[in-house]
């Protein structure tokens, strides 16, 4: 180890500073990094527009196997992206890819897409499992083997795993997915795996008719500024690596004609819906039994934190009661199964960026209480889910 002369990481900026910061501060030469999303969502506009922003002195090449360079050269153009400096390739057949880049020496590459990817050496069909890891294998190679920055873009596949990034998770360095609600025009790019930064960064983007543009401040983008009250409808507060995010999370409960009631949600996990419905029954005395039960983060964003928790047990008796909570009160807290509420990490950042947005009060864990809570938020807090909900409702 002693022995191993141990550089600084070697980064350049992508040009995109909502970009680097989920990268963790850039691209680092010699990595890989794996770009995935539904097809339609942005990866190629994000990269395009990454590579015509880098530094001028720093070449970079455009590898294409789904669209001609005329299209790509349109696009271009009319995302008034800089390709004086920028290698345009069609081609499909990886060796070819690789000479190319052992005679052009660009420091980053973008590959769109692997899945259009072949090697000679494998007679299987480009997009194949085996086709995907054999070129991509020899892509990563090259990039350790030349410090060189590759950007690799997956498509999720329809029927999910197969052939798509998942199966280059392990190899790459960086992987990064593109979120968002195709119907509604922001976009996230979310950190899953990063070797050289942490992981839950996200970026987040608008797609406009020029291309995607940065989101300076997110939380309003997602919640709003009119507060108003609605049954069912309770902001959150959750923490995307070092990034408070404030969202909309909604529930709607209604009397449900089947045997089995449906339980839908979009943005959560289901089975920690599951969770917080059996809490609510024993704890809290609310019976759901006979009814279906949606909850939904407003705008596509995905919310894994348990510190969700306590915002959907409000939303669902909010719905449930058809009584509103006060559309400029926040609410976030773990829920455990004892119906106890446990305390959330960065409680004062998540309180801080809704008094940016003018919420006037929060519902949070009563382990979150410190003397450091920001001033100008009236803080109520809670132990156990029943405490809160009697706090909120009666
Ligand atoms: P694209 O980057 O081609 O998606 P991917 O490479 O992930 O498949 O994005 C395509 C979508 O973005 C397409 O539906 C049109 C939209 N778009 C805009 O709204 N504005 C733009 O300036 C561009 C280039 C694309
Ligand atoms: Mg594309």
């Amino acid at each position: 180890m002693s022995s191993v002369l141990a550089s600084a990481e070697n980064r350049l900026s992508s040009g995109v500073p909502e970009l680097d910061r989920v990268l963790g501060g850039g691209l680092v030469l010699g990595s890989v990094v794996l770009l995935g999303g539904d097809p339609g969502i942005g990866k190629s506009t994000l990269l395009l527009q990454s590579l015509g922003r880098v530094n001028a002195d720093v070449r970079t090449m455009y590898v294409t196997g789904e669209e001609s360079p005329q299209q790509i050269a349109l696009r271009a153009e009319r995302l008034g992206v800089d390709g004086s400096d920028m290698l345009l390739l069609a081609e499909t057949g990886v060796e070819r890819i690789i000479d190319t880049a052992a005679s052009e020496r660009p420091r980053v590459i973008v590959i769109d897409s692997i899945q259009t990817l072949y090697t000679d050496h494998l007679q299987s069909a480009p997009g194949s499992v085996a086709q995907v890891r054999e070129t991509a294998a020899q892509l990563v190679r090259y990039a350790k083997l030349s410090e060189t920055v590759m950007v690799l873009v997956g498509h999720v596949t329809k029927e999910g795993a197969l052939a798509g990034p998942r199966v280059l998770e392990h190899m790459v360095d960086t992987v990064l997915y593109f979120e968002g609600d195709r119907a509604s025009s922001f976009r996230l790019v979310r950190a899953f795996k990063n070797r050289f930064g942490a992981v839950n960064e996200i970026g987040v983007f608008a797609m406009t008719d020029r291309g995607l543009k940065e989101v300076i401040n997110p939380s309003a983008m997602f919640v709003g500024a009119d507060h108003v009250d609605l049954p069912g409808s309770v902001t959150l507060a959750t923490q995307e690596g070092s990034r408070p995010l404030l969202v909309e999370v909604q529930a709607l409960v209604d009397r449900s004609p089947l045997a089995n009631p449906r339980r839908l949600t979009v943005g959560l996990e289901s089975s920690r819906l599951a969770m917080l419905l059996a809490v609510l029954h024993r704890h809290v005395g609310c019976a759901l039994y006979d009814h279906d039960v949606f909850v939904s983060v407003v705008g596509g964003v995905r919310v894994f934190e348990p510190a969700a928790d306590l915002a959907i047990c409000v939303a669902i008796v909010s719905s449930l009661q058809n009584r509103p909570v006060p559309g400029d009160t926040l609410v976030f807290g773990e829920v455990g199964l004892a119906g106890e509420i446990r305390p959330v990490q960065r409680g004062v950042d998540r309180l801080r960026e809704a008094q940016k947005l003018g919420y006037a009060r929060a519902l949070i864990p009563q382990g979150n209480v410190s003397r450091h809570l920001p001033a100008g938020i009236a803080v109520i807090s809670a132990a156990d889910v029943a405490g809160a909900i009697g706090l909120v409702f009666d």
